[in-house]
């Protein structure tokens, strides 16, 4: 895969070059090539942005310099067939006003070849650079969360982290992505649609803490069981909106867990 993110602050990307994304890189699994946006701005002083038509606080980043890098970093389809590049480039511009980044589009960007991100700083973009960039290209705007950022260097490395540990062969134990928490498909007997419960390890009891019974019983239907019911309590706990549509896929003792856990809750307790 190939991922060019677009800047003005290119050392945030230094962190590409760390832990897991860092060995994919290194292993050619994923291309890295970040661009400075100032080299697009034609000024003595490399101007980025300008007060908002129709006044209000902050910045709006200019088109200009946007519409330029766009045109070099994604040449034209034809251009791109004979540089042998990988597949057709979607845009990610990450934005509060986005929709919501999720596990499946983490795993549909980890099947396209080729990503562009633009990151917005101050009040975000001119919105006529998505406009003209969508008559060329897939756009996605994109939000991480309910909470505002200064910019979408952070969101893009978030999004890069879910994205390249879903590569083929970049993730150690094959299996894991899929009983992490979102993970998996419905039906797939895994976790789907539940958050994972909790993990062990060595010592078999720690300040006075033993390790649950049933895993190390060797009893695997057992630990299979057990984790789904700790999954289900995580779940109800602290994601119940993950289980308002789930009652086609949950079997007698999952329901059993849940009235034990206090499911399905009342609506005040739901108000935050
Ligand atoms: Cl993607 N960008 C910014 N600037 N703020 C955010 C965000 C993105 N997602 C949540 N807050």
């Amino acid at each position: 895969m190939l991922a060019d993110i677009i800047t003005i602050f290119p050392e945030y990307f230094g962190a590409l070059g760390v832990s897991l994304i860092g060995k994919a890189a290194a292993r050619g699994d994923i291309e890295f090539r970040v661009h400075d946006l100032r080299r697009w701005a034609p000024d003595v002083h490399h101007t980025v942005d300008d007060s908002p038509f129709g006044g209000g606080p902050g910045m709006v980043m200019k088109p200009e310099p946007w519409g330029a890098a766009l045109d070099e970093v994604v040449p034209p389809a034809s251009a791109r067939a004979s540089r042998q590049q990988s597949g057709a480039p979607r845009l990610v511009v990450p934005t509060p006003s986005g929709v919501p980044f999720t596990q499946r589009m983490a795993a549909g960007y980890a099947a396209s070849g080729h990503l562009v991100f633009a990151c917005g700083r101050y009040e975000g973009i001119d919105a006529r650079v998505v406009a003209d960039a969508r008559t060329r290209m897939p756009v996605d705007e994109v939000s991480i969360g309910d909470y505002v950022l200064a910019g979408g260097e952070v969101a893009v490395l978030v999004m890069l982290e879910a994205v390249c540990r879903l590569l083929p062969g970049v993730l150690g134990n094959e299996c894991s992505a899929g009983d992490d928490s979102f993970g998996g498909a419905a039906g797939d007997g895994g976790m789907a649609g539940l958050l994972e419960g909790p993990s062990y390890t060595r010592p078999r009891s720690w300040r006075g803490r033993s390790v649950p019974e049933v895993l190390v019983s060797g009893d695997h239907g057992a630990i299979a069981r057990w984790r789904r019911d700790e999954a289900l309590r995580r779940t109800a706990a602290n994601r119940p909106d993950l289980l308002a549509g789930a009652a086609g896929g949950l079997d007698g003792r999952d329901r059993e867990v849940l009235a034990e856990a206090g499911f399905p809750f009342h609506s005040e307790d739901m108000a935050h």
